[in-house]
């Protein structure tokens, strides 16, 4: 998927979000780092209304404890108590950080709570929670690019790969999405 592409895709979703919460009173954007870092920038050059922004970032355990279980590496820094958050996430996969982000904020004492995905893989998806604002829906191949990483890697490009998991040399091999 090309940088083009991409952003066509963000300005789509950022007219639906100014759209919708153009009265609500200094929303909260809510950046899920690391992965979500590119999109993030982009979407807010396009929100025009007056909002807030802060990151957090969340990790799966590794390890002992059980996968799926997600911890927080950073939390929260600004007041959610009684206001209307937009979290920005990179990519909703299986949902886990999305249903744990969910109790944070629920916990915090957010008044609502919207999610805004750059990318969604509705095949792999399997969380109650309602995804409000997917930009792009792709199918569950591992992606690479735009802000999110294979191993650290390669968050950098400005388009969207799908990691060639046939490839058995050191070097990943990667397509364009
Ligand atoms: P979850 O399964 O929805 O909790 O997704 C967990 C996290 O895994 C996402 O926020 C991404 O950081 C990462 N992730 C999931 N799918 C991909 C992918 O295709 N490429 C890169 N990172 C991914
Ligand atoms: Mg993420």
């Amino acid at each position: 998927m090309t940088y083009s592409q991409i952003q066509e895709a963000v300005d789509n979703v950022a007219q639906k979000i100014n759209r919708d919460m153009k009265d609500v009173d200094t929303p909260l954007f809510l950046g899920v780092l690391t992965g979500s870092f590119m999109f993030f920038g982009d979407l807010m050059k396009r929100i025009n209304f007056e909002c807030e922004m802060c990151f957090i970032r969340l990790a799966s355990y590794e390890g002992t404890s059980s996968k799926g279980e997600v911890k927080q590496m950073l939390g929260l820094t600004k007041s959610v108590k009684g206001r209307s958050v937009i979290v920005v996430e990179d990519i909703v996969d299986t949902g886990n950080t999305v249903q744990e982000l969910d109790s944070i904020l629920r916990d915090s004492g957010a008044r609502e709570i919207k999610y805004c995905s750059l990318l969604l893989k509705p095949g792999h998806y399997t969380g109650t929670i309602k995804i409000d604002y997917p930009a792009l829906e792709i199918p569950n191949d591992f992606i690479v690019g735009y802000g999110l990483d294979y191993d650290q890697l390669g968050r950098q490009y400005k388009d969207i790969y799908v990691l060639d998991e046939e490839e058995t040399s050191k070097r990943k091999n990667i397509n364009i999405l």
